[in-house]
């Protein structure tokens, strides 16, 4: 069945391995997880200022590197199985994996930015939407919509859970809005590898798969389209579009299981979490 391995003491991070058991990380790999992640959310941040000029997709991407190389940093998709970028920007029908290639971001665009820094060999993986300009309200419905279905999933986290009660909060959310979750695509265990079990599913039934446990560190990255969820993979092999050319939308951050809940690694340090939409801040 489920089975489960305690990392009392993190590995070397190239010793580092994907393993099928789920890792049980303790208090350093959760400190190395929050300076990883924050190091990622504060590049996003910065992408935030960088959006308002509309720039070619490659700005973003120098961007990315430029703040990796000055932070001591290393964007993990650069060489990742192929990939050539330190970054992905997916651009409104795009769902998932665009090149930040010579392409132009146009006034009314919604763009996926999606950053994996590895600081001392934690990987922080994070993404946002940005909004270019002025988007349609349906745009910006759908970027409130898949912002709120990552959160709904977080919320989900706590010891004694389960797997598949992650998937079921963003579905039955997202559906309830009458948008549709990409299946192709979902969130991973992650830490000193980047993508390790277990699989975070978008979908799924409250009450299933494997108990979720303290100590446990993995990503919440739901896909939302506006129509189908059926997607379509372009001949690149990697740029991921609706079949039915609907805009998509994704938010991704790195969370860990705590004794009562979860914390996100990947919050942004200037309140800009979701910097596509206007959302109300809680006090705390
Ligand atoms: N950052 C993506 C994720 O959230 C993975 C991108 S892999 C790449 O897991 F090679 F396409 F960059
Ligand atoms: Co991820
Ligand atoms: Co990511």
């Amino acid at each position: 069945m489920d089975s489960y391995i305690n990392v009392p003491v993190a590995p070397l991070a190239r010793e580092a391995r994907r393993t099928e058991s789920i890792k049980l990380y303790g208090p350093d790999a959760f400190e190395g997880m929050r300076r990883a992640g924050a190091l990622s959310a504060t590049c996003l941040d910065g992408v935030t200022d960088l959006i308002n000029d509309a720039p070619p997709l490659a700005d973003i991407n120098t961007f990315v590197l430029d703040f990796a190389a000055t932070h001591g940093a290393t964007p993990a998709t650069l060489g990742y199985e192929g990939y050539e970028y330190a970054c992905c920007t997916s651009v409104n029908h795009v769902v998932c994996h665009g090149f930040p290639n010579g392409k132009k971001l146009r006034d009314g665009d919604i763009v996926n930015v999606d950053v994996t820094l590895i600081l001392d060999g934690w990987h922080g993986d994070t993404s946002r939407m940005y909004a270019v300009g002025k988007p349609k309200r349906a745009a910006h419905r759908l970027i409130r919509i898949a912002h709120e279905a990552m959160m709904r999933g977080i919320q989900a986290v706590r010891p004694g859970a389960r797997l598949g009660d992650i998937g079921h909060a963003i579905q039955s959310y997202a559906q309830s809005e009458r948008c549709s979750v990409v299946r192709d695509f979902c969130g991973h265990g992650i830490g000193q590898v980047f993508h390790d079990s277990p699989n975070i599913l978008n979908f799924g039934q409250a009450g299933t798969g494997p108990e979720l446990r303290e100590g446990m560190i993995f990503t919440v990255e739901p896909m939302i389209n506006l129509g189908r969820g059926d997607v379509k993979m372009l001949a690149d092999d990697w740029t991921a579009v609706t079949r039915d050319r609907s805009l998509s939308a994704q938010f991704e951050h790195s969370i860990g299981v705590t004794a009562n809940g979860f914390e996100i690694f990947t919050l942004s340090p200037r309140g800009l979490d979701a910097p596509g939409i206007e959302i109300e801040t809680v006090p705390v």
